[in-house]
């Protein structure tokens, strides 16, 4: 039986994808090179300084740790200046209502996202409330695909892996629910999330149904 859901933050709940990307855009664009669109598909679900090693292999620049870590810390500032401006109005289609489903249903909730931003977004957009657990980059040691995230969350909420079920628009996010032990729910397109137990396209196409389906689908 699913007794809990872990949620995936950034691209799940809320849009913040396009926040990195222009804060990403910024810092290439400071340091002479230009990113795409199509090279912040490499960051999704990636932690801040992983990401930022894709972001310089593209600009074939390699600077000293002490430099990496300013740069990050720039863009990182850039970032939060962006999603400090953020509400409701973010929060991406079918997320709130099916997140009132689970709490009518009794099913626990918990987050398991990678980034050290994640309090703020979930406070200015009014989501915190709905969960029982909160994990976050600022908790964890090991980034996705690690399980650690998922792990935690589960012990947390005092549910096996076996009983909970994770949503993640990211392949790295997919493989981690999987290392855990856990069914997993992928937000985005088949090609990329075909790990994923359901692979839908959004949020807004996924109904309570579909997760007692799982259930009784003992073959995954
Ligand atoms: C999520 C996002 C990534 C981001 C990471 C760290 O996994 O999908 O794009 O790099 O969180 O976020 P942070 O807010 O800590 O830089
Ligand atoms: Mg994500």
């Amino acid at each position: 039986q699913i007794k809990a859901c872990l949620f995936d933050l950034d691209g799940v709940l809320v849009d913040t994808a396009k926040y990195h990307f222009i804060a990403w855009r910024r810092l290439a664009e400071e340091l002479g090179f230009t990113f795409t669109e199509a090279d912040n598909e490499r960051l999704k679900g990636v932690s801040r300084m992983a990401s930022l090693d894709i972001l310089l292999e593209i600009g074939g620049l390699t600077p000293a740790e002490a430099e990496k870590l300013e740069m990050a810390a720039k863009k990182n500032a850039w970032y939060v200046e962006y999603i400090s401006a953020m509400d409701h109005t973010e929060i991406l289609p079918g997320a709130l209502k099916l997140l009132q489903e689970l709490r009518q249903n009794g099913i626990k909730i918990a987050l398991g996202s990678a980034s050290k931003n994640a309090m703020m977004i979930l406070d200015n957009t009014g989501l915190t409330p709905f969960f029982d657990v909160i994990i976050d980059g600022t908790k964890t040691v090991n980034a996705k695909p690690d399980p650690e995230v998922f792990l935690m969350g589960a012990r947390e909420l005092g549910v096996t892996p076996a009983e909970a079920v994770v949503f993640e628009d990211a392949e790295a996010g997919v493989e981690a629910a999987m290392r855990a032990g856990m069914r997993s729910i992928g937000i985005g397109s088949p090609a990329q999330l075909g790990q994923a137990n359901i692979v839908v396209p959004s949020l807004a196409d996924f109904h309570l149904a579909q997760l007692r389906d799982l259930e009784t689908d003992a073959s995954r």
